[in-house]
């Protein structure tokens, strides 16, 4: 069984550094939406992970039942599941992170902010337990629209006058899985090894693959460079598509949740130059509040905001595309919660 166990999380750490597993070194995780086609692998994940110590599973339907599932794996997190509102208060008590991918999926012919009306409230009312009751923790949101529930959270954190925006993550990790993915695919990489950044938003045209910045370096024609950026953009799309009116994307990314999560613990450890790119509150481009770029982590969160690198003439244009949509997102997010 330990075999099976670091072969999973191998899978889960292409970065290659190695895991402190000394007590101290172990982080409290709760996951919000756990029951659901990414709560569920997500949590499986995190069960797996000698970083975690504890995992408070939360939902508003079957958490026990995941929860009690899960407590039987021979791994040393404790598991503890809270359903619905009168248990919210505690699942997000003393913990260090928290992910959220509670929320509806998008079924085909919908794009991400079509979700915004159902999914707005729950992000806002998870994001206003976990400022009363954890403060500190670091918050992931997985939720669609990312590009408008990262700034409600903020915007819900700072109502309660502790937002921090080192500690808060919107989660993009996918879209750099799918590039490294895709792109290792045209190339005959190996995708383990291949690093592209994907920056900008979480939804069509703000997803800017920077393709020139790949590691190792690639390029492509013009045609097949189109070709690939779109599918990148796509491919939540694409899997929407697949699965018919099932939902969209789950497993890879519980996967992606799972990868972002390992950095977010490494980093609250004190371990040293843990990279991610991430939509965070930001100042690299003019005029757009919240960015995703590659950033550094620490314990306190962001410690550096990487920026763009050099960006070739093609991506420039992506991000001129992107910019009035983010800008249109960020700005229905913040009303929101001005509103409620
Ligand atoms: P799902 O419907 O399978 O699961 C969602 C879970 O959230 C369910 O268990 C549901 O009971 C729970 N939930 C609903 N309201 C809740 C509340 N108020 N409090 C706690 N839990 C609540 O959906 P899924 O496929 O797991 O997707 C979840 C979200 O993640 C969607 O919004 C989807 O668009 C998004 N998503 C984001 C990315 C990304 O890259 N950021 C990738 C895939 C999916
Ligand atoms: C994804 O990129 O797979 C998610 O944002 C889900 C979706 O709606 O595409």
């Amino acid at each position: 069984s330990r075999f099976v166990s670091s072969q999973l999380l191998n899978t889960v750490s292409k970065n290659g550094k190695q895991f402190s597993t000394s007590a101290k070194n172990k982080a409290r995780v709760a996951v919000a939406g756990a029951s659901g086609g990414i709560g569920q692998p997500l949590s499986l994940l995190l069960k797996q992970s000698p970083l975690v110590s504890e995992l408070s599973l939360y939902d508003i339907v079957h958490a026990p039942g995941v929860a009690a599932d899960l407590s039987h794996i021979e791994t040393k997190a404790k598991v503890t599941g809270y359903n619905g509102n009168e248990q919210m208060a505690d699942a997000f008590k003393n913990v260090d992170i928290v992910v959220i991918p509670a929320g509806v999926p998008r079924k085909p012919g919908m794009t991400r902010d079509d979700l915004f009306n159902t999914n707005a409230s729950i992000v806002a009312s998870i994001v206003k337990a976990v400022g009363e009751n954890s403060p500190k923790a670091f918050i992931a949101i997985i939720s669609n629209p990312v590009n408008s529930t990262v700034p409600i959270a903020a915007e819900v954190l700072k109502k309660l006058g502790v937002y921090d925006p080192k500690r808060l993550f919107g989660v993009t990790t996918l879209d750099i899985v799918r590039a490294n993915t895709f792109i290792a695919e045209a190339k005959g990489l190996d995708p383990a090894t291949t690093h592209v950044p994907v920056i900008g938003g979480h939804s069509g045209v703000t997803i800017i693959p920077v393709i020139s910045q790949a590691k190792p370096s690639v390029s492509f024609p013009q045609p097949e460079l189109d070709k690939l950026t779109v599918r990148i953009q796509e491919a939540g799309t694409e899997v929407v598509k697949a699965k018919a009116g099932a939902g969209s994307a789950t497993l890879s990314m519980a996967y992606a949740g799972a990868k972002f999560t390992f950095s977010l613990a490494k980093a609250l450890h004190g371990e040293s130059n843990v990279q991610e790119i991430s939509y965070i509150e930001s100042d690299v481009v003019p005029g757009v509040k919240y960015f995703s770029s590659p950033i550094i982590l620490g314990k306190n969160g962001v410690e550096k905001n990487l920026g763009l690198g050099t960006l070739s003439d093609f991506e420039k244009k992506l991000l001129e595309t992107a910019i009035p949509e983010l800008q249109k997102n960020i700005k229905k997010g913040e009303e929101f919660v001005a509103k409620s």
